[in-house]
């Protein structure tokens, strides 16, 4: 299977909302902590991206696709919009693989090329949040990014249960640096 991964453009963006929409509704629906809870509609998740894409227009955001077979199988977004004494770095946000195509290496294919993007963005230290105990965690622990501790009791979940927010960061090395 070939994953091409790439930055979105906001034209890109927009002709993708549909899908964009599709992804995240799918991810939330399946239980995905992402902000939203069951009553996510494909509208609801368009005007999220909406969002996203006219941050996208203003370079505060670098959203990442990853496409296989021509379809939008998966995306994350690099935030860039930091205050002025951290430029140095950047949050990560909405990692998300589609269901069908997941256990692939997509998100792997995604989170490394993001490695990219923010290295040419001059950003060497990246941090994110995710759900404690989701499969995400696992991901990124694998992909050598530092878990620094859990805020129990962060997000509601869809059961009705307040569901415990896992923090991570790494710090991106240059080529001729040593790990
Ligand atoms: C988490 C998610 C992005 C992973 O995407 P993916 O394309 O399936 O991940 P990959 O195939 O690249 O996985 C790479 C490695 O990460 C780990 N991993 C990925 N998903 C995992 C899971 N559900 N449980 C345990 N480990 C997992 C494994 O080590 C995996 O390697 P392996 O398949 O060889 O064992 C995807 O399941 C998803 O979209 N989930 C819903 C949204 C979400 O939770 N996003 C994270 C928000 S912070």
């Amino acid at each position: 299977m070939s994953i091409e991964i790439r930055v979105l453009t906001a034209a890109e963006m927009e002709k993708l909302l549909p899908r964009f929409a599709e992804i995240l509704c799918e991810s939330v629906l399946s239980g995905a902590s992402m902000h939203f809870l069951a009553d996510i509609t494909q509208e609801s998740a368009k005007d999220f991206w909406r969002g996203v894409l006219e941050k996208a227009q203003s370079n505060s955001v670098r959203v990442l696709g990853a496409f296989v077979e021509g379809v939008l199988a998966g995306t994350v977004t690099l935030v860039l919009d930091t205050p002025p004494n951290q430029q140095h770095r950047a949050d990560v946000s909405k990692l998300l693989v589609s269901s069908q195509y997941r256990r692939r290496g997509i998100a792997r294919a995604l989170m490394s090329e993001l490695e990219n993007v923010a290295q040419e963005a001059k950003r060497r230290l990246l941090v994110l949040d995710t759900g404690s105990g989701s499969g995400a965690e696992f991901l990124y622990l694998e992909l050598g990014w530092i878990k620094v501790g859990e805020i129990p009791r962060y997000s509601l979940e869809m059961n009705g249960e307040l569901l415990a927010s896992s923090y991570f960061y790494k710090e991106l090395t240059s080529p001729n640096e040593s790990a």
